[in-house]
Formats: structure tokens, sequence, C-alpha cells
């Protein structure tokens, strides 16, 4: 009897580690998950559906391009809710009764502000000028001005939002 004692004291040691292994991990893999959240996860989302910019009225057939600034109703990041948050400025060209152009006014180049300079479009930080209908004229822009996705519904212009990436030939996804 006496000699089996160190095969008992043994196994009692093997299953009281055992026992309090699993207990810990029990507890601490929660907490770790939890401090690692929310590394990996898309945590603030821009709203995908268009956006309203008023009336289609507001826009004069064959005007110059008006610039609006495009305004999420919410946007939500893994903590927080914002409303009415400034997404950025577009540039608005109708020319036709059902037919307008909505241009991003971030420069495609390296993301300036493109400004209307009465006859063509133009970005103060390198130069880049663009023709009314947004095609490059000059400058170190590879690309003409972002048009952004358009839908007329109900009289009402909407536009969604999209940042595609800067200093590239073709419109990237952001
Ligand atoms: S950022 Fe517009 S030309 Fe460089």
């Amino acid at each position: 009897m006496a000699d089996r004692e160190p095969d008992r004291r043994g196994f009692l040691k093997l299953a009281t580690c055992a026992v309090g292994g699993g207990v810990g991990l029990v507890v601490v893999a929660p907490v770790l998950k939890l401090l690692d959240d929310p590394s990996g996860k898309i945590t603030v989302t821009t709203p995908t559906e268009p956006i309203d910019l008023g009336a289609i009225d507001r826009f004069q057939i064959g005007a110059e391009p008006t610039k609006v600034e495009v305004i999420a109703p919410l946007v939500k990041d893994a903590w927080t809710a914002a409303r009415n948050v400034v997404l950025g400025g577009a540039w608005i060209r109708r020319t036709s009764p059902e037919k307008i152009e909505v241009f991003s006014a971030v420069c495609p180049h390296l993301g300036c502000g493109v400004g209307w300079e009465g006859k063509q479009f133009g970005c103060p930080c390198h130069n880049s000028k663009f023709a009314v209908n947004g095609d490059v004229v000059t400058g170190p822009s590879k690309r003409g001005l972002d048009a952004l996705p358009v839908q007329i519904k109900d009289g009402r212009l909407r536009v969604v939002w999209v940042s595609y990436k800067l200093d590239t030939d073709a419109k990237v996804l952001g």
C-alpha cells in the first residue's frame, strides 16, 4: 500500500494542474479576446447607401458646377455613433433634365480639395487641371476627377460617397 502512495500523489498533482489550467483558460480566454477586440475588424462604417443631396431642381441645367457637402446622416464605429458627419465635398454638373454628373472634390493626385476656376477645375496643391467633364487637362494627376455613383429618385439627387485610392491611373476603391 505504501509503495502506491507516490503514484497517487503524482496523479493528484497532475489532476490539480489540469483542473487549475482548465479553469484558468476558461477565465483568461474571454479576457484576452476582450482586450484584443476590435483589432482586425472594420470599426468605422461609412454609409454605402445613397446620400440625399436635395431636390434635383436645385441644380440648373447648363449652369457652372456647384459644390455641395456630402453629409452622412449616421456614421458608426465600434463605440460611438455620430449624426450628420461631413464626408467630403462634391461638384455637381447638370447637363440635361435627367443627366447629372457628380465628381468627388478630392483631387485624385494626392487628395487636396479641387476648386472651380471659371472654365475648369483646378487643384491648388500641385496645379492639376481638369476639364468641366472631369478629364485631366494638365498636371501630375494620373486620372480625371472621380465620378461618384448617382441616383435620381422622386425628384431628389442622391450620391454614394466613395473614397478611391490616390495617385493611380484607374479608379480603385480605397
Ligand atoms: S493633390 Fe491635387 S495636384 Fe496634387
